[in-house]
C-alpha cells in the first residue's frame, strides 16, 4: 500500500496528550485553558513548551505573570477539558463555572488542577512566535504526581491512568497497551 498526499495538516501527528493549563496568579485572576501542543524540550535544566495562541486570555495571563501550571488528565475529566478548550476565561471565571478544584502551589503563584493526575508548575524562560502562536519554553519548578497511577520504572501505569489524548475535533482517546521492548 502506498502513500497518499493529503493537504499540509497536523492531525496525522495526533493523538496527543490534552492538558488543563492553569495560568494567572492566586489572588489576583486566574484562567484555564486546554492544550495539546506541549511537550519536554531538555532534561537539564527541565524544560518544556507550550504553543498559546495570542489571541487566547491565557496569553495575556502569562504575558503578565510568566507562569503557568501543566495538569496531566485522564478521561474522566473529558467534559471539563472540552469547556475550557471552547470557551475563554476573559471576563468570566471559567475555573469556577467549569467546577474545577484547585490546588496550592509549591514553588509559583499559580495553582493547579486538584482532579488532575499531575500538576506541574512552570516559570517561562522564553518564547518564540510562530504564526499566530507564541511558544513558551518554561522551566519546570515542580512535578507532583499521584502516587498510586505512578511508578518509577515505566512513568504512568496505563492500566490505571486513561490519560486523555486529543485526536481532532470532539474526538479523544486514551492509550490502550504496554508494549515493552524486549532486552537483545
Ligand atoms: C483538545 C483541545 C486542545 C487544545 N490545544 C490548544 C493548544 O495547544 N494551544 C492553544 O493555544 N489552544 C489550544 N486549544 C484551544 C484553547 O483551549 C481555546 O482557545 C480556549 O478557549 C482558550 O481559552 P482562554 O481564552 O480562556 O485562554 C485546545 C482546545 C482543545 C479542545
Amino acid at each position: 500500500m502506498g502513500f497518499k498526499e493529503i493537504e499540509p495538516s497536523y492531525k496525522p501527528l495526533h493523538p496527543r496528550p490534552v492538558y488543563l493549563i492553569v495560568s494567572g496568579r492566586m489572588g489576583e485572576r486566574l484562567n484555564v485553558m486546554a492544550a495539546s501542543w506541549v511537550m519536554p524540550v531538555s532534561e537539564e535544566p527541565l524544560r518544556i513548551a507550550i504553543a498559546v495562541e495570542r489571541d487566547a486570555y491565557t496569553f495575556d495571563l502569562i504575558e503578565e505573570y510568566g507562569e503557568f501550571t501543566v495538569n496531566v488528565v485522564d478521561h474522566r475529566l473529558i467534559e471539563k477539558v472540552w469547556r475550557a478548550g471552547t470557551m475563554s476565561g476573559r471576563g468570566r471565571d471559567k475555573i469556577r463555572e467549569i467546577g474545577l478544584e484547585l490546588e496550592d502551589p509549591l514553588k509559583t503563584r499559580v495553582p493547579g488542577v486538584r482532579e488532575a493526575l499531575a500538576i506541574i508548575e512552570c516559570k517561562v524562560w522564553s518564547h518564540v512566535d510562530s504564526g499566530e502562536v507564541r511558544l513558551y519554553v518554561a522551566d519546570v519548578l515542580s512535578v507532583r504526581v499521584k502516587p498510586e497511577y505512578y511508578n518509577e520504572r515505566y512513568g504512568w501505569d496505563i492500566r490505571k491512568a486513561n490519560i486523555l489524548m486529543h485526536l481532532t475535533g470532539r474526538a479523544f482517546t486514551v492509550p490502550g497497551k504496554l508494549l515493552v521492548v524486549r532486552r537483545q
